[in-house]
């Protein structure tokens, strides 16, 4: 059986010994950002830790506890994945791709429930009524002041909402997506909403202001802990969540009418904002936020998220992170999606054996990937392709080794690279978009990007002063038998 929600995954958690509860009260100003950090910052990613008694900006111990670090370490994401490890998944969706099945992933994704033993992942509809939508508070009932909304750091310019559900339709295709994307609290019924250029809910954003409508937003704190996943996942557009969740999940994804929209939201959500954004409505000033690059965001222009209606549990649990110096929280979360979108990758590059995004690279900084090189220039084409996929469009450096170098051992990755370079040769300059938090870009969203070719060298590819190229340094394994049954005699 899934989990269905974020209470039975802390429960789960706690048997487990993953969980520590805090019931010394703490403020949302600062305070519980310090300790999960130094939580997250422990070796192995620390605790998950539930805050039983978040002190609110006004001096009162709020009611609703702060869950924070739920995901931060590989065994908690493969529980919240519902596997052992999240390779597994990475395995499922390549059997998924297996030839004798013609379409491409996403395409059988949609096609479900055809494929056997997939028949249950497509969302279903919740009977009755949903635990979500216990208490609805609507008008002048609504005010964000009373959730435990945390300021993570001190120039941060106030509470941000850092673990949502942002649920938006395309007016077109009628296909919802969800994204996780940042909400900065400036009043009691308004936030802004930071869904970057790149991302579905802004897409979505720009098709409702070419309509001149106003589009309906709703979103969802706390789910099932696959379902809270799914929107950090670069899934392609027109691709719902929902239906990667309950094919990661095995089961369906129960979800349910929001009470002022019709935009479908998990039943088993601890606290649902529903309301609007305008796109007739002027942008305002966004941050600064202390961002997940580990420094602080500067401020730039997104619009505002009206709050029209709060619907929640009677007992809701407040579910956040908080992002800073690597490595954090979300180093787990894109770590589970760096290995189940590995099989990805490689329908289109199957020359690609492995890759990786250390955590002081913060995901677009940083791609070290290795590939079994079978012509002249082959790094170069991956670098390439890489750039033309997705997300990945937005890394910064891209560093490509040989087939037999570990790239998930980054100190591994660098020493081949920077042996097998000479940089004048084997580094290319390009440019493209780039992540908006890159603040060292020379435009918005807009920069060079840089490929090292840290392979061997071949001669068809102008090196012929050394060749063959030069044999690492290892021991001969007859030496190495030898010494190992010597071992026990010689005193060390
Ligand atoms: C904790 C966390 C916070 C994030 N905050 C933002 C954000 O504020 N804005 C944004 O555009 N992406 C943010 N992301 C990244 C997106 O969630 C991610 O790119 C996702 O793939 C977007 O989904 P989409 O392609 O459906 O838009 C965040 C990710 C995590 C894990």
């Amino acid at each position: 059986m899934a989990i269905e929600n974020l209470r039975q995954f802390l429960e789960e958690l706690e048997e487990r010994g993953e969980l520590l509860r805090i019931r010394e009260p703490l403020s949302v100003h600062l305070e519980i950002a310090e300790v999960a950090d130094r939580a997250m910052k422990s070796p192995g990613g620390g605790k998950a830790l539930l805050v039983e008694r978040p002190v609110l900006a006004d001096g009162s111990i709020s009611e609703i506890p702060v869950a924070i670090n739920l995901f931060g370490s590989q065994s908690r994401m493969a529980l919240a994945l519902g596997v052992e490890d999240v390779e597994e998944h990475a395995r499922r969706i390549a059997e998924l791709l297996q030839p004798d099945i013609p379409e491409g992933f996403w395409a059988k994704i949609q096609m479900l429930p055809k494929y056997a033993g997939l028949a249950k992942v497509p969302p279903r509809q919740h009977r009755g009524a949903a635990p979500c939508q216990e208490i609805v508070l609507e008008g002048d009932d609504v005010d964000l002041s009373r959730l435990p909304i945390l300021k993570s750091w001190p120039l941060d310019a106030g509470p941000f909402i850092t673990l949502p559900m942002v649920i938006t339709r395309d007016p077109e295709t009628g296909v919802q997506n969800i994204g996780m994307y940042r909400m900065q609290v400036t009043g009691p019924r308004t936030t802004f909403m930071h869904w970057q250029r790149h991302k579905g809910g802004a897409a979505h954003y720009r098709r409702w202001r070419e309509r001149g409508e106003r589009m309906s937003v709703a979103v969802a704190l706390g789910a099932d802990p696959a379902t809270m996943y799914t929107p950090t996942a670069p899934l392609p557009p027109g691709i719902d969540e929902y239906l990667f969740s309950g094919f990661l999940r095995r089961e369906p994804v129960r979800t349910v009418q929001a009470v002022t929209s019709d935009l479908r939201v998990p039943a088993e959500a601890e606290i649902v904002l529903e309301g609007y954004v305008d796109p007739a409505e002027p942008l305002g000033m966004e941050g600064p936020f202390g961002d997940h690059t580990g420094f602080y965001t500067p401020p730039d222009l997104f619009p505002v998220f009206h709050v029209t209606a709060i619907t929640m549990r009677r007992d809701p649990v407040y579910p956040a992170t908080i992002v800073g110096i690597p490595p954090m929280e979300d180093y787990y979360l894109g770590g589970a999606t760096e290995r189940i979108f590995l099989p990805l990758l490689r329908m289109t590059m199957p020359e690609i054996v492995d890759y990786h995004m250390p955590a002081e690279g913060v995901f677009h900084n940083l791609v070290l990937v290795s590939i079994r090189k079978e012509y002249p220039g082959h790094a170069f084409k991956v670098m390439n392709g890489l750039w033309g996929q997705g997300l990945m469009s937005l890394a910064k450096v891209i560093v490509v080794v040989d087939h037999d170098v570990g790239v998930r051992n980054p100190r591994e990755a660098w020493w081949f690279a920077l042996n097998n370079i000479d940089p004048e040769r084997d580094i290319r300059f390009t440019y493209g978009p780039a992540d908006d938090l890159d603040h060292a870009a020379r435009g918005p969203a807009y920069g060079s990007k840089m490929g090292i070719d840290g392979t061997r060298k071949w001669p068809e590819e102008g090196v012929t002063r050394v060749q063959p190229w030069p044999e690492v340094v290892r021991m001969s394994e007859d030496v190495k038998r030898r010494i190992d049954e010597l071992w026990p005699k010689l005193g060390l």
